[in-house]
């Protein structure tokens, strides 16, 4: 496996392939990560994994600076996961100038949700996203359904730009108690680490009650918020939301509930897809 940084050694390696499979990441990799590489190897070689933290997604009251950097441990990771290449570009790589151009996601997928609670959040994603297409130019590329908003985001972005990249999503890989893996658990102490399970357990009980035949959406959504707030979480919101489209709900059409809340310092971010029980 090769470790590159600059984008020209990129794509004089990869110029040779047209089948590239890619996966983006910020690094501070866990399992979730590597179920994502694994499913790029199915799909396609060489496989490429990027390492960026990515200033531009990062907000200023976000966590730019202590988002943890585990460089050395994640080049180990993906060499066993069956990784080709590392693209580790440096910042003044990726954005040589001030970065003046900004794709801007629909308004629509991308302003609501994370994207209300973290304004701009989506702008630096596919802005950095589509840098990062332009320089491996894969033919496949995973996304993780844990960070569900953004895989649709991007497929949109995708889509609108007719970018020759298919977007493949990738399960959430949890731990045994049901936390979704995240770089950000990390940062979680003892006690916020007993307690997290706790928003995919509220969130699946959306999607069984849905799955029972409840409809009553706002009701659901306000009874799981308070029995975070009642544990000690800070919750920015729980919602059920169309699946294809993150639209207001509709009894009939596939749906997913979406959770994002912060325990002491920590903000964690879950969803459910839902089957609806008519289907
Ligand atoms: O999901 C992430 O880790 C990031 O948002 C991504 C896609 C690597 C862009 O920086």
């Amino acid at each position: 496996m090769k470790v590159i940084e600059r984008i020209a050694d990129m794509r004089a390696a990869l110029a040779p392939h047209d089948s590239a499979a890619f996966v983006p990441t910020m690094g501070n990799l866990h399992a979730g990560h590597l179920s994502l590489v694994r499913i790029a190897a199915e799909r396609g070689r060489p496989v490429i994994a990027s390492i960026f933290v990515n200033r531009l997604q990062f907000g200023p009251n976000d966590d730019f600076a202590r988002y943890p950097r585990t460089f050395e441990r994640d080049v180990e990771l993906l060499e066993s996961a069956g990784c080709d290449y590392v693209f580790a570009p440096t910042e003044s790589e990726l954005y040589p100038e001030p970065q003046v151009c900004f794709v801007h996601p629909r308004a629509a997928l991308a302003d609501t949700l994370e994207g209300q609670f973290r304004p701009g959040f989506f702008i630096g994603v596919c802005t950095v996203v589509l840098k990062l297409f332009n320089a491996v130019r894969p033919r496949v590329a995973v996304f993780g359904k844990k960070d569900y908003q953004q895989l649709l985001v991007v497929r949109d972005m995708v889509a609108q730009l007719a970018l020759p990249v298919d977007i493949l999503a990738g399960e959430t890989v949890r731990e045994a108690g049901g936390l979704a893996l995240s770089s950000r658990n990390a940062y979680l102490d003892e006690r916020e680490r007993a307690e997290s399970p706790r928003l995919s357990a509220v969130l699946s009980g959306v999607e069984q009650a849905i799955r029972g035949g409840s409809t009553d959406w706002a009701r659901l959504e306000a009874a799981a918020a308070a029995e975070l707030v009642a544990h000690g979480w800070q919750v920015d919101y729980v919602a059920v939301r169309r699946r294809a489209d993150l639209g207001e709900p509709r009894a009939g059409t596939a749906l997913v509930v979406l959770g994002a809340a912060r325990l002491g310092r920590t903000r964690l971010i879950d969803n459910r897809e839902i089957v609806d029980p008519a289907r």
